[in-house]
């Protein structure tokens, strides 16, 4: 039994998506999510800022005693995984680019696999090097979507302008004949209803959201670092940035269990 709470970060409220995954999953372990609404988006950053920002954020969630660290953020994950990884080597790093890859290669029909995600993301070529490492015989067509970040932030998940988006964003997957697509951004399930309509019934879409959760929940089934069955969970959000912005657009993102969010700025950076 291990009573320390699960950390979570992203580069703002894009990570709870994971985080309500986590908490669907494994509903009596606690939360603690930074957000680094200040210093975000990440994906139109370069790497190294993105690796500094997210050591910062690992120290931090590492000296406020979580069990482990869930990189809740694909631009993160691209760019910083052996960075986070070298913060603690008590502490295990999930990310969410590996768990997807391996739902994806799992769930192709005709080995030919898609993936969305920010400008930083694609160029980091993360995801492609998943998929080499797998050592399957699929190919992977990547494209950056990075507006779809501004349109979910302003709650536009349907409409004219958000679908001619999507056509013109996943053109090129449809004509690459992709049958499965990963959603390679935190904020890409909240668009899930704009890319199933524009890819159609065939093309299965892959959350990486889902899939990293699953690997978390197997990571402390095999340590036995689950909390006690009945203890009830206690759940923490910081920001780097405005608390009142991150709750009232991480409602949308998570549900009810946000509650009050603490404002910290890492680095004394903006
Ligand atoms: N959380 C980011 C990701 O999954 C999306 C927002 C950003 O650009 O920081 O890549």
């Amino acid at each position: 039994m291990d009573e320390r709470p699960i950390g979570v970060f992203d580069s703002g409220v894009g990570g709870l998506t994971v985080a309500r995954a986590l908490i669907d999953l494994m509903p009596n372990e606690s939360i603690l999510y930074f957000g680094d609404s200040a210093r975000g988006p990440y994906g139109p950053r370069r790497s190294e800022e993105v690796r500094l920002f997210s050591t910062q954020i690992a120290e931090f969630l590492v000296s406020e005693g979580v069990k482990m660290i869930v990189i809740a953020c694909n631009s993160a994950s691209s760019a910083a995984l052996d960075a986070v990884r070298a913060v603690s080597d008590d502490v295990p790093v999930l990310e969410v680019v590996l768990p997807a890859v391996r739902a994806a290669v799992k769930a192709t029909r005709n080995r030919r696999i898609g993936v969305i995600g920010t400008a930083l993301t694609v160029s980091s070529g993360a995801y492609d090097a998943a998929v080499a490492g797998t050592k399957e015989n699929v190919s992977l067509m990547s494209a950056a979507c990075p507006r779809f970040v501004e349109f979910v932030e302003r709650g536009e998940t349907s409409g004219e302008e958000v679908v001619e988006l999507g056509r013109e964003y996943l053109a090129p997957l449809q004509a690459a004949d992709v049958d499965t697509l990963i959603l390679g951004c935190t904020h890409y399930p909240l668009l899930s209803g704009v890319i199933h309509f524009v890819m159609g019934h065939d093309v299965v879409l892959i959350s990486s959201a889902d899939e990293t959760a699953r690997d978390a929940y197997a990571l402390l089934t095999e340590r036995g670092a689950f909390r006690e069955k009945d203890g009830s969970p206690e759940h923490r959000f910081i920001s780097s940035g405005d608390a009142a912005l991150f709750q009232a657009l991480g409602t949308r993102f998570l549900g009810p269990e946000i509650g009050a969010v603490q404002e910290r700025l890492l680095g004394g950076v903006r």
